[in-house]
């Protein structure tokens, strides 16, 4: 039988959130799910509809797909939508705006997806994938390590996808840093064995990439914009890693990107009810939110 305790538990879904320039009208957060319906990158009026009808379902928030930045080897599939480009953005201008006209709110995840298996189409980027050190498995190399003038490209890159956010009307953005894809490439010490300044032994020294593309991204959306970070623990391509094994490692890895400007740590778990560490039922985004002071989103495996 259902407490009254667990019936307030529910209804708080149900409130509406303030932050910046999000106003949902509850809590509801559709995860972003990649659909490759984008033919050539531009994302068509099915997939205007297919977001339309998640606002009209009265989703609190929904987050895009995946959607690539405009990088030569950021996507290894053709029909994933990208977020760059005249014709792409124009996609996903009439995506906000039927969403708006929906009640809805949306954020478009932006992602770069570093060294990859080519998809199983067998296409391939016109330039090999990238990623801090070219693996794309521990010790199996599948693509390029990242030149300074790449780090600085691709950085620049996410910017540019971030002011686009804006300008065409999303109420904030997600940053893809989750799943053993780029940014989370850079916080893995499995796949960052540089020795610059965007590597090192401690999970802290491998999140610089990480803080430089959200300090670039604040930058370019000024104070008021929300931006959300997806996080994972796991990757991929291993589910066992756990990049931060202590809440004091977890505390040096979130309060810099907090500080850079992250205002959302959006934090995936497999399944939401495990523990992220011993000695309290606290999940990941309950310890993410304990740590740094900033609002969290959880996932995985709640229906
Ligand atoms: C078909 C599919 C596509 C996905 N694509 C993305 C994606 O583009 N970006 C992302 O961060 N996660 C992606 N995910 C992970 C989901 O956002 C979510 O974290 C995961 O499915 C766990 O939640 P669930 O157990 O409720 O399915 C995808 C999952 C599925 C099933």
């Amino acid at each position: 039988m259902k407490t009254l305790a667990d019936l307030e538990k529910v209804e708080a879904l149900f409130r509406p959130f303030d932050l910046k320039s999000l106003h949902l009208r509850n809590r509801i957060v559709m995860a972003p799910m990649t659909r490759a319906f984008s033919p050539q990158g531009v994302p068509t009026d099915d997939v205007t509809a297919y977001y339309r009808r998640r606002a009209e379902g009265e989703v609190g928030l929904i987050l895009s797909e995946g959607t690539v930045i405009d990088r030569p080897a950021s996507s290894n599939e053709p029909n994933i939508p990208h977020f760059y480009g005249d014709q792409a953005l124009a996609g996903w201008k009439k995506v906000i705006d039927s969403v708006h006209q929906a009640g809805g709110a949306m954020a478009p995840q932006l992602w770069h997806m570093g060294v990859m298996q080519p998809s199983q189409s067998g296409w391939l980027p016109s330039q090999p994938f990238e990623g801090p050190s070219g693996y794309v498995m521990p010790g199996q190399t599948g693509g390029v390590a990242m030149t300074d003038t790449d780090i600085a490209d691709t950085i620049a890159a996410f910017a540019k996808a971030a002011a686009d956010a804006k300008r065409l009307g999303f109420d904030s953005l997600e940053i893809h840093g989750a799943h053993g894809y780029l940014v989370d490439q850079f916080f893995w010490e499995g796949l960052n064995t540089r020795t610059d300044a965007f590597g090192g032994k401690t999970l802290a020294e491998r999140s610089r990439f990480g803080v430089e593309v959200v300090k670039a991204m604040r930058a370019a959306v000024g104070d008021d914009f929300a931006i959300i970070l997806r996080l994972s623990q796991w990757k991929q391509q291993d589910f066992t890693v756990q990049l931060a094994k202590t809440p004091q490692e977890l505390e040096a890895w979130l309060n810099p990107l907090a500080d850079a400007g992250v205002d959302i740590f959006h934090c995936s778990q497999r399944r939401f009810w495990e523990a992220e560490f011993e000695g309290s039922d606290l999940n990941f985004a309950g310890w993410a939110k304990k740590v740094s002071g900033k609002a969290t989103i959880t996932v995985g495996s709640i229906g």
